[in-house]
């Protein structure tokens, strides 16, 4: 009998649409007027402008019908709600940790985990830093460092796991300001702004080791761990027989807590958690997110928001589902790279990353290339991507100068189980036009910024 070999065939998604939302074309006239309107800034623009929307995959994701269903079976008592404890039965399931408090998104719990931990003048050593990540750990009185491996900030290395904390770079930091000035490890995986690039299992190990000498906490950003775990089942050796599910549980089992937006993996619109194993820890967490979020049974949820995150982590963790997920974002990058675009490599897990500065050699840093080549993807096909480069870096909170991060990225960031393979077929093609004249632009200049997290708001014009 005559057989496909497996590893070429095709994937599809394990799910059917039910019900579909109208999705609105405009012209390229319409669409320079509205850029001009939004200061050439897509968080700006409005989503009815949009056609297709790669702005994040943030609370962006369709629920499922299960989760749907879930909704209706909100408890919405002040306190003691059932579907907080559906949550936190599955946070334990899946995730391990012992003990959980919901928050309305990831930064309300980024939020609490700094307070908690972080005195003046401590450092905060991470495998690259987040944008609200770290603005809530300077804002608690610590500092950034970053120790992520080399290859990270290298668009065009290959490396398979390029989210790994460089363990040296660590123990250097320790030893140079000594472990009372370290609250924790602050571990991402995947790595949003290295690309979606994951940490490997072997790492998180020799990390959990390095940091126990020193008696460290590690503490993950578990936004996008599933995407990591199935990484580690495809990449990494001894893991292709087991389970995303399992990758995931062993993987936090070397952890000390995380914080979590479920926006991204678990599939909602809305929605975060803190989860934290040590007690004292935990107890100041629920006493601190009364203040800020809710009691510490909602958090600043509805009690139907926690059902459907409570389900959505279910789901998130199948691994047809992870499988589908991940295929999408690596069909358009691989679209793109057979075209010569020039992307970030290896493809990541959620988004598809355009190098701009190999794209806009020509436009220097000042004048934002990234943001730049937002601009000309939305003009061209009404398709909204968001700049990850100079202007999300933001300026240093000290010298008041430009942070100047080696990457120059523009994210095309893919929500779950929402576009279609001939969405991302529009997609690649709009993007080879913008690349194909890439010589006719030029950049931009900046004529309002906000103080805090100034890409979501700043406004900007063509020099
Ligand atoms: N950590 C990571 C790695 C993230 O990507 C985000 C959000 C957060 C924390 C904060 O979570 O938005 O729920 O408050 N990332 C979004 C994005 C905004 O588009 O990548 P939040």
């Amino acid at each position: 009998m005559r057989k496909r070999d497996p590893s070429q065939k095709s994937w599809a998604e394990p799910w059917k649409i039910k019900m579909v939302e109208p999705v609105r074309r405009t012209t390229p006239e319409y669409r320079r007027e509205r850029l001009r309107e939004a200061g050439y800034n897509t968080f700006l623009l409005a989503s009815e402008d949009v056609s297709i929307d790669l702005l994040t995959d943030s609370g962006t994701s369709a629920m499922s019908d299960y989760q749907w269903a879930g909704l209706m079976l909100g408890d919405e008592a002040y306190a003691g709600s059932r579907n907080f404890y559906h949550l936190e039965a599955n946070v334990r399931k899946f995730y391990g940790y012992k003990h959980v408090v919901p928050t309305h998104q990831g930064r309300g719990a980024e939020h609490l985990v700094a307070q908690i931990y972080i005195k003046k003048g401590d450092f905060v050593p991470g495998n690259m830093y987040f944008t609200t990540t770290r603005m809530h750990q300077e804002l608690a009185g610590g500092a950034f460092v970053d120790v992520i491996v080399d290859e990270a900030h290298d668009p065009e290395s290959q490396a398979p796991f390029k989210g790994n904390v460089d363990l040296q770079k660590l123990e250097d930091l320790i030893k140079k300001v000594g472990c009372e000035a370290i609250p924790y490890v602050s571990l991402a995986a995947t790595v949003n702004m290295a690309g979606g690039q994951p940490v490997s299992m072997q790492n998180a190990r020799e990390l959990r080791a390095l940091c126990e000498r020193y008696a460290i906490p590690v503490l993950l950003d578990a936004t996008r761990a599933v995407e990591n775990a199935y990484f580690i089942q495809q990449r990494e050796q001894g893991y292709r027989e087991k389970k995303v599910a399992e990758i995931l549980f062993e993987f936090c089992s070397l952890t000390d807590g995380a914080w979590m937006s479920a926006k991204k993996d678990s599939l909602v619109n809305i929605g975060g958690w803190l989860a934290l194993n040590d007690e004292e820890k935990f107890d100041a967490a629920r006493n601190l997110v009364v203040v800020y979020e809710g009691l510490h049974t909602y958090g600043g949820l509805a009690g139907r928001d926690m059902e459907a995150m409570a389900r959505g982590i279910e789901e998130s963790v199948e691994d047809d589902h992870i499988r589908a997920r991940v295929g999408q974002v690596e069909y358009l990058g691989q679209k793109l790279l057979s075209w010569d675009v020039p992307v970030v490599l290896p493809i990541g897990g959620h988004a598809v990353f355009l190098d701009a500065k190999r794209f806009y050699p020509h436009i220097p840093r000042e004048n934002f290339p990234a943001q730049t080549l937002a601009a000309q993807i939305y003009l061209e096909a009404g398709v909204r991507t968001m700049e990850r480069g100079i202007l999300s870096a933001g300026r240093d909170p000290k010298t008041g100068q430009n942070r100047l991060p080696r990457l120059e990225l523009v994210r095309a960031a893919i929500p779950r189980r929402v576009y279609t393979q001939a969405h991302m077929d529009v997609t690649a093609e709009a993007i080879e036009e913008v690349y194909w004249n890439r010589k006719r632009a030029s950049g931009l200049r900046l004529i309002y910024e906000p103080r805090y997290l100034r890409f979501f708001q700043a406004r900007l014009e063509p020099v």
